[in-house]
């Protein structure tokens, strides 16, 4: 079966995880991502958080599924004519050095255009242009200067990260779009080009609700939704929501049976006014159909600690997946909190391949997160991560080297 990228080469010069992330998605589409590392040591992942000795790390193996391994060093004579040569025979290069690490090496934007002009370089940096362009960025450094954590959280408490990934892996996601676009571009321009997707700017996409709550709240100086009204103060910038509901709908996560045990026996309840009858009528609470404090969305505005109070009065009777099944009945949109352990083991997510059981030389079996976007004409079979520099001879005699120049950069140390 053909793959919606086939015949794409990308030259993956990504470590740690948010450009991984993007050369990931890239390889799942079916391009071949040839990972340069150096020798060595290779990505820095390999060895982080590492549950077995002296062997890759789930970190790293979880990130880096369907690519090819070459060692090199850039920075020594014969390894950048190496590289030249990789430059000249990729379509697509992308990074996520330190800012100017690239043009440190030697291959400035300039110089990949004269050696390459269909060559698209993409890069995730932590800010774009402006003050702070210099800076190293991580993950969570990306949440707090994107908006995610001055906006997570509760009240009453500091600002929150989040467990998802949305400094790197929502940026690398960022940056794969742009790549393909760039692709499809070239097909009429015949010209490659720079992307960049800076994390900063991936994360504050991503709150870009918030943004829209900022402006509201300059306006109105209060939002109806938020869990501060009525009874707290806002201020001028828009406060940490506890688990209010994005939208329009009043939301929140409620007990179920077994949470003094079970730190995920809760629920999220989306309090939707559609089904506002419904809900009164599974929870036990006829009279509040009709009822004038009741009935209405506004109406219940300011009592919904009392509404949600109510419901988990109800959902602590039940578990949260026998709550979830009553509730679906009705169309009451709700969902349980899932443990990363329950999602392991959910045979559905098995059947459609987000969840992946992989076999690895040194590891053995392990699980991991699949393509979770899925294409009718373009399958992902998810592969194994390579060894460091498992794929270096055959890559260098892609691009034209014999056996004896390849045992000449290996004694000198250049792969
Ligand atoms: N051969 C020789 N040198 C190599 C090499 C190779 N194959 N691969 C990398 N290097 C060199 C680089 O050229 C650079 O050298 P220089 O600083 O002398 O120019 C050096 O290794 C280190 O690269 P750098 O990217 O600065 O790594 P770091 O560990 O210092 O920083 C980050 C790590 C993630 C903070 C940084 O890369 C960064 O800010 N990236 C952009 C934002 C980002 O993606 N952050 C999220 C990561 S999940």
């Amino acid at each position: 079966m053909t793959k919606a990228l086939d015949g794409v080469r990308i030259l993956d010069f990504t470590h740690v995880q948010s450009g991984p992330t993007c050369t990931q998605l890239l390889a799942w589409f079916g391009a071949d991502v040839i990972k340069v590392e150096r020798a060595g040591t290779g990505d820095v992942t390999r060895e982080q958080l590492r549950d077995i000795p002296n062997v890759d790390s789930l970190y790293f193996t979880m990130l880096n599924h369907n690519k090819r391994s070459i060692t090199l060093d850039t920075k020594s004579a014969p390894g950048k004519q190496i590289l030249e040569k990789l430059v000249k025979s990729c379509d697509v290069l992308v990074e996520n050095f330190a800012p100017g690490a690239l043009d440190r090496m030697g291959f400035t934007w300039e110089r990949i255009q004269k050696l390459n002009p269909r060559m698209i370089v993409a890069s995730i940096k932590g800010f774009g242009p402006g003050p702070y362009e210099e800076c190293k960025v991580y993950e969570n450094v990306a949440q707090c200067a994107g908006g995610s954590a001055s906006t997570t959280g509760f009240d009453d408490g500091p600002p929150l990260v989040t467990g998802a990934q949305i400094g790197d892996s929502g940026t690398g996601l960022h940056l794969a779009l742009g790549i393909v676009a760039a692709l499809y571009q070239r097909n009429s321009t015949g010209r490659g080009q720079r992307v960049l997707a800076a994390m900063q700017d991936g994360v504050l996409n991503l709150c870009r609700v918030k943004l829209r709550d900022q402006q509201r709240l300059a306006r109105d100086g209060v939002m109806h939704e938020y869990p501060q009204y009525p009874h707290g103060r806002f201020g001028d910038a828009v406060p940490r929501a506890a688990n209010a509901s994005g939208g329009g709908q009043p939301g929140s996560i409620v007990k179920c049976k077994g949470w003094q045990n079970d730190p995920n026996a809760y629920l999220y309840f989306i309090a939707q006014a559609p089904v506002w009858k419904q809900i009164c009528q599974v929870i036990g609470k006829e009279e509040w159909i009709t009822h004038p404090d009741y009935a209405t969305p506004n109406a219940r505005l300011p009592r919904l600690d009392d509404v949600f109070a109510t419901v988990e009065a109800w959902t602590l009777t039940k578990t949260k997946f026998e709550a979830m099944e009553l509730l679906n009945e009705h169309d009451i949109p709700c969902g349980p909190i899932l443990s990363m352990k329950e999602l392991a083991e959910e045979p559905s997510l098995r059947n459609t391949g987000t969840i992946v059981e992989v076999d690895h030389p040194t590891r053995g079996k392990y699980l991991t997160v699949g393509n979770p976007i899925k294409m009718s004409d373009s399958a992902t079979d998810v592969t194994r991560s390579p060894l460091l520099g498992e794929h270096t001879d055959e890559i260098l005699a892609e691009v034209g080297y014999g056996v004896q120049d390849i045992a000449a950069f290996r004694a000198q140390k250049v792969i």
